[in-house]
């Protein structure tokens, strides 16, 4: 780990579960506790970068000097992101961003009517963040350095490097091993053009520390 290897860097990173309401009261979610996202952010700022953070709702501290933005719903992290995608020189996409979301959101809690009958939700699909800031101009002239992420039930390696072609991103990192989700360790493996590469298990901001590492040596001169 190189101290200050992604000084003059400016990295965006997004983390944790989206949630989409279906009410005021209710909504869909998933288990993302954010640590690897926040791991990310800490370990980008300690190797000299300027770091904004774009959390779903985690209960999580602020890494320190990190700027961050609350958001709740995918569109609400895909305005987020957009704002800051200018400004940015790499984006790292941690967040489990919800797949799809209530396509009507109701204004008043919805009640049981007596019939028995459930309410039918139907969906929508979110927009693809990731997918959407690499294939922006600032990424498309190399300005703007995309990492994404994957977590795959099975077959990861095969899946994660579909996933790194169709979301049109120079690496992907697959989470090794299921359920990794709030636990404080993980293990890693790094996807990019030239192929593949395993982070061994170990806690999170370890593994953040050698996948910023990584990311500094793609990178050109700040
Ligand atoms: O397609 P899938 O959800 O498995 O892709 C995971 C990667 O894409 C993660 O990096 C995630 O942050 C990003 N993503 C996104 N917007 C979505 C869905 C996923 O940025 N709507």
């Amino acid at each position: 780990f190189q101290p200050q290897c992604l000084a003059g860097q400016r990295v965006l990173v997004t983390a944790g579960p989206t949630f989409e309401a279906i009410d005021p009261v209710r909504g869909i979610s998933n288990h993302s506790s954010g640590k690897m996202g926040f791991a990310i952010a800490r370990a980008a700022r300690e190797a000299g970068a300027e770091v904004r953070l774009v959390a779903g709702p985690v209960h999580l501290p602020t890494p320190l000097g990190v700027r961050r933005t609350d958001v709740q719903s995918a569109l609400q992290m895909q305005a987020a992101v957009q704002a800051e995608l200018d400004w940015a020189s790499v984006f790292v996409a941690a967040a489990a961003v919800a797949d799809w979301r209530p396509a009507h959101s109701a204004e008043q809690k919805i009640k049981k009517d007596g019939s028995g009958q459930p309410p039918s939700l139907q969906f929508v699909e979110n927009p693809d963040i990731l997918a959407e800031a690499a294939a922006s101009a600032r990424a498309r002239a190399g300005q703007l350095f995309c990492v994404g992420f994957a977590a795959e039930s099975h077959d990861l390696q095969a899946q994660a490097e579909a996933k790194r072609r169709r979301k049109g991103v120079p690496l992907l990192v697959g989470n090794i091993g299921p359920a990794t989700f709030g636990r404080d360790d993980n293990a890693l493996l790094l996807l990019d053009a030239q192929g593949c590469k395993a982070l061994p298990a170990g806690p999170k901001l370890h593994l953040a520390r050698a996948l910023v590492a990584e990311i500094a040596q793609r990178l050109g001169p700040a």
